[in-house]
């Protein structure tokens, strides 16, 4: 089945369509900026503009940076305050006239990741940490997802909170080279280890593609390995999310178009 994956970034928003039998991309990726401004109608229109330009459709999953419960966004650090206690889901499915599912950003890259990518053969417990404007977690224990663990506003025992000390934003804003960032990454990793004993933490978003730089700085015991599908998990999950739901809305929901 083709889905259109949509990944809601804090400086972009890309979508493609997905093939979701294998997690391949089955058109060219499209970004756009995401408006400073960030407010539900700001991000909707370019969501449109999106769609539009993919000439899609069909149903659409989006990886949105908030806690998703149920097509509700319960926070916003790094968006407009006021998608709190917005029905998104809907919001977007109104905008776009295609059925829209939406989940948290790093639960779905972690979707892609354990079905097609870096955590495909693991046991145990797996933790993805999506490093981009913020840092998102998604936590699996034998495969199942523990939904909107937003492991990123913890704060570490330097009293400041991890997405404010290792982001990738963090590492831009104060230039940080990749070695002095590999080490506040290590101590989020390390905290995070403490508390959760991963059997494997795979990083995913724009960072992952330099792991190679920062690697050295990592001292955790649990393999810590890229995300198979890079800075694209979110587009890929998007999209199974999406096929996700709407097996479960049913079998007619797989015919639906818009
Ligand atoms: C948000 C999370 C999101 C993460 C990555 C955090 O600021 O609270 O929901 O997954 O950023 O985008």
């Amino acid at each position: 089945m083709q889905i259109l994956g949509i990944d809601v970034g804090g400086t972009g928003i890309k979508g493609a369509i997905v093939e979701t039998l294998n997690g391949e991309l089955a058109s060219e990726r499209l970004r756009i900026e995401t408006p400073s401004a960030a407010t539900p109608e700001a991000i909707s229109i370019a969501i449109q503009e999106l769609v539009e330009q993919i000439h899609w459709t069909g149903p659409i999953g989006v990886g949105f940076p908030a806690a998703i419960q149920h097509g509700v966004a319960r926070t916003a650090a790094n968006i407009a305050p006021s998608f709190i206690g917005l029905p998104v889901a809907d919001y977007f499915s109104a905008q776009t006239g295609c059925p829209v599912h939406v989940a948290n950003d790093a639960d779905v890259a972690g979707l892609a990741e354990m079905r097609f990518g870096a955590g495909k053969d693991a046991i145990g417990v797996v933790l993805i940490v999506t490093i981009g404007t913020g840092l998102g977690t998604a936590l699996f224990s034998g495969g199942h997802l523990l939904p909107n663990t937003e492991l990123g506003h913890i704060f570490l025992d330097n009293g400041l909170e991890a997405e404010h000390y290792a982001s990738d934003a963090v590492r831009v804003a104060k230039k940080l080279k990749w070695k002095e960032w590999g080490n506040r990454l290590n101590h989020y990793l390390i905290t995070m280890e403490k508390l959760f004993w991963p059997d494997l933490i795979v990083l995913g978003g724009g960072a992952s593609k330099k792991l190679y730089k920062f690697a050295p700085r990592i001292t955790t015991q649990t393999p810590v390995v890229p995300a198979r599908f890079l800075n694209q998990a979110g587009i890929v999950g998007a999209a199974l999310f999406a096929e996700e739901q709407l097996g479960r809305a049913g079998a007619g929901a797989h015919a639906a178009i818009c």
